[in-house]
């Protein structure tokens, strides 16, 4: 199986790896065929996402994936963050194997359960921000490790 630089880079050098102790936004998301799992922590202020960390026990392509959505997400306010879509990340990592497509999903979940979590924490329903959420299975039916 053939990785890009960019995945190869994150994965054996993953950035925003951890906890956040204080984290006001917390997913976790599993995948139950290959059962990798993903656990994403948020530090929101004023609407911004002061600080990601994350950790994954799952397959490198999860571990690049997470890596570089986190990069991707830092910075930004909770309404960018809610755009970034499992292809965008794909494409910022040049691209990954078919059959590891469904990786990326993982990622693109954990950061919107976490965003979830957030609204929920301040009292509001975070259904018409965050909408229903992509069910990993559907994108799983090839798992190849
Ligand atoms: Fe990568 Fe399933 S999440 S093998």
């Amino acid at each position: 199986m053939l990785y890009s630089e960019k995945v190869m880079d994150h994965f054996t050098n993953p950035r925003n790896v951890g906890e956040i102790p204080d984290a006001n936004g917390v997913g976790e998301v599993g995948n139950a065929k290959c059962g990798d799992i993903m656990k994403m922590y948020l530090k929101i202020e004023n609407g911004v996402i002061e600080d990601v960390k994350f950790k994954t026990f799952g397959c490198g392509a999860a571990i690049a994936t997470s890596s570089m959505a986190t990069e991707m997400i830092k910075g930004k306010t909770v309404e960018d963050a809610l755009k970034l879509t499992n292809s965008a990340v794909v494409e910022a990592l040049e691209g990954l194997p078919p059959v590891k497509i469904h990786c990326s999903v993982l990622a693109e979940q954990a950061i919107k359960t976490a965003l979830a979590d957030y609204y929920t924490r301040q009292g509001i329903d975070p259904t018409p921000f965050v909408g229903e959420l992509k069910d990993p299975d559907e994108e799983h039916l090839a798992c190849e490790r």
